[in-house]
């Protein structure tokens, strides 16, 4: 719990560091002194002074809350663009003819895939997690590890050995997971993973995605934005592409740096978090408000046992009820047609947090 380290206004129960995760208060001094200082003072030195391989040096502070090692994560584009990224990736050469995506999935994922299919000529198969049905056709499977609506958590281990077992290769989106729960993407052999920052690891409003793939499969990834970035030689300013040997290939445009550095700065929060025991917390958050609300409403919470920090609950009238939680100081969202989500960042929300918000929900329902 640190929650001290974090810029929460006083009187406000924040539940909805599962879409924007709050800012820790060392943050707005830091990117002061990345205007200020940096780029104020230094001005284009500072790309030679760190700027340029922020990409790769804040990605190996994602790919340790990961599992990854050392030069497989970069950070930068959006996630729908890393998505894409990866998909293009995945289907490259393959003689397979199906992607096949989770039928629940955040619909930019959906969107992207079905960008790629159109492009590659290959189709889209929808399936849930429970029942995948992968043939020898299956070129890719694309999941959430954290359903975004209901909270659910899939099993990262069983579903990439589903993949593999069929022949086909997996993408896991981490929005919802980031931050949450320890993740082991090495050991588990996945094949690429990507997800957001500004959920559950308070890099703030836009920052930069996140991209892993792996030492195993670098030197045969073909980045479908061949972008100056990720060439070998950036600055050699050549007529033809040639992607830089190692994760870097997997860059595409100039990074935003204030963005950028502002993740940066929010990362040194987790430097000594413990994921198991966070996990825990997270866990009993959320089992803490989920007792609540069913002892003191008659409200179906949709998420089940298995789950991220997140709790959802189906409600008539979601909209207008969330809007008076949030007049009555608790902020969580909800999702059309009729579900509240609270999410529950373990780094500064307090089980009296929980109780209280529980309480208030159910005041406004009655
Ligand atoms: C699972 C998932 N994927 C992707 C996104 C969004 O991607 P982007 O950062 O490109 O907007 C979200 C945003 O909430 C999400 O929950």
């Amino acid at each position: 719990m640190k929650r001290e380290l974090f810029d929460i206004p006083e009187g406000v129960i924040y539940l909805d560091g599962n879409s924007l995760g709050a800012p820790p208060k060392h943050v707005a001094e830091r990117v002061q002194d990345v205007v200020r200082r940096q780029w104020g003072e230094r001005l284009i030195r500072s790309w030679s002074e760190g700027w340029w391989e922020a990409p790769q040096r804040i990605g190996d502070r994602v790919g340790r809350l990961l599992g990854a090692a050392a030069g497989q994560v970069v950070v930068g584009d959006s996630t729908s663009v890393n998505v894409f990224k990866a998909l293009m990736g995945a289907v490259k050469d393959t003689e397979r003819t199906e992607i096949v995506c989770d039928e629940s999935t955040f619909p930019t994922d959906g969107y992207i895939a079905q960008s790629v299919a159109s492009l590659t000529g290959l189709k889209i198969r929808a399936a849930r997690p429970s029942s995948l049905e992968l043939t020898e056709d299956t070129a890719v499977v694309l999941l959430n590890h954290v359903d975004y609506r209901t909270g659910e958590l899939q099993d990262m281990r069983a579903l990439t050995e589903q993949a593999h077992a069929a022949g086909a290769q997996v993408v896991w989106d981490l929005c919802h997971s980031a931050g949450v729960l320890p993740i082991e993407l090495d050991a588990l052999g996945v094949d690429f993973a990507v997800g957001c920052t500004y959920k559950f690891l308070n890099g703030g409003p836009g920052s930069p995605a996140f991209i892993y793939v792996p030492h195993a499969r670098q030197a045969s990834f073909e980045n479908p934005l061949s972008g100056w970035n990720g060439h070998r030689e950036p600055f050699g300013m050549r007529p033809s592409y040639e992607p830089d040997p190692g994760i870097v290939r997997a860059r595409v445009g100039t990074p935003d740096i204030l963005s950028m550095l502002a993740l940066d700065a929010a990362l040194d929060v987790w430097d000594d978090v413990d994921l198991a025991e966070l996990r825990e917390r997270g866990l009993a958050l959320t089992a803490l408000f989920r007792e609540r609300v069913q002892e003191l409403t008659d409200l179906e919470v949709i998420t089940p046992e298995r789950r991220g920090n997140q709790i959802s609950v189906r409600c008539p009238d979601a909209r207008a009820v969330m809007d008076e939680l949030i007049a009555r100081g608790v902020i969580g969202d909800h999702r059309p047609p009729d579900v509240l989500r609270f999410g529950f960042a373990p780094l500064y929300v307090t089980d009296e947090d929980a109780v209280t918000a529980a309480e208030v929900l159910a005041e406004i329902i009655r």
